[in-house]
């Protein structure tokens, strides 16, 4: 249900269940869970993207495989409990969105570093339509990433956003025709996985902080983790090279 294949430093995951528009069911999960577990151990890979097809990056959770649970077994298995999983992974991940991101599908993105979308996407969180609401993260992500209105306004009407309105929202990093997406998104994972590692997932875990903490401890582990990266020889060769007017080469320690 998914596809993983690497082009260098840069793992590509694609989700493959086109004719249910990718929805995200146990079984995709767990292959999805599998493979992010793989990949976040593999010291060679720098950065992941996810994304769909040109209809679809993902219409949300499996509603055929949903409708039938109770709350109890839903309580019971922690439904969709281990997307936690693809969320604290420490590579960077980046979401290359074409057509529906909708209910768990935008979560998904959100899940992501940050995500570049084509100009046909497609945002939403319809759950309400469907008498429940969203389960992996979207409540919490899309009112830190969007403000509480906008984030009320989409879960509560269950409308869907375009892509210029996702952009100026704050919802996607950036927005390019749609043939674009997955260039853009590869150029810009090669671009992050050429960098130092612990600088990136430094970078990662400091802005992680920001919806965590308050603005002082925030910047405090901001500054000593800063600190910290002047042990590495990545600083050294990243300024040195400065210095010398050359390419630095990072490497990754
Ligand atoms: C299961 C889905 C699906 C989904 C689409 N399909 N979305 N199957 N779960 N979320 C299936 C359709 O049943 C259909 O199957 C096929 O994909 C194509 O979809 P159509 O509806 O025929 O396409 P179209 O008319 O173009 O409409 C596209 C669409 C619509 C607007 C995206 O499919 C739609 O509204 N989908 C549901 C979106 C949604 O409500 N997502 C939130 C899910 S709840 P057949 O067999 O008929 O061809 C959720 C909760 C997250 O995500 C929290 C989890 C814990």
């Amino acid at each position: 249900m998914i596809e993983v294949s690497r082009e260098g430093a840069v793992a590509l995951i694609r989700l493959n269940r086109p004719k249910q528009l990718n929805a995200l069911n146990s079984a995709l999960a767990a292959q999805m869970i599998a493979a992010v577990r793989e990949l976040d151990a593999d010291v060679e890979v720098g950065c992941l993207v996810i994304t769909g097809n040109e209809r679809a990056f993902a219409a949300g959770a499996d509603i055929a495989e949903m409708a039938g649970l109770s709350a109890q077994e839903m309580a019971a298995q922690d439904f969709f409990g281990e997307w936690e999983v693809f969320a604290r992974s420490r590579k960077p991940k980046i979401a290359a969105v074409n057509g529906y991101a909708l209910g768990g599908g935008c979560e998904l993105m959100m899940m992501c570093d940050f995500a570049i979308a084509g100009q046909g996407a497609k945002f939403g969180q319809p759950e309400v339509k469907l008498g429940v609401m969203a389960g992996i993260g979207g409540t919490q992500r899309m009112a830190r990433l969007i403000g509480r209105a906008r984030a009320m306004d989409m879960h509560l009407t269950g409308r869907m956003m375009d892509a210029a309105e996702a952009l100026q929202a704050g919802l996607v990093a950036r927005v390019v025709p749609d043939t674009e997406v997955l260039p853009q998104a590869m150029e810009a994972a090669r671009v992050i996985a050429s960098y130092s590692r612990p600088a990136v997932r430094l970078i990662r875990e400091a802005i992680g902080r920001a919806e965590e903490v308050s603005l002082a401890e925030g910047l405090l582990f901001e500054r000593r983790v800063f600190h910290g990266l002047f042990g590495t020889p990545d600083q050294q060769e990243g300024m040195a090279a400065f210095l010398e007017k050359r390419a630095a080469v990072f490497r990754g320690d």
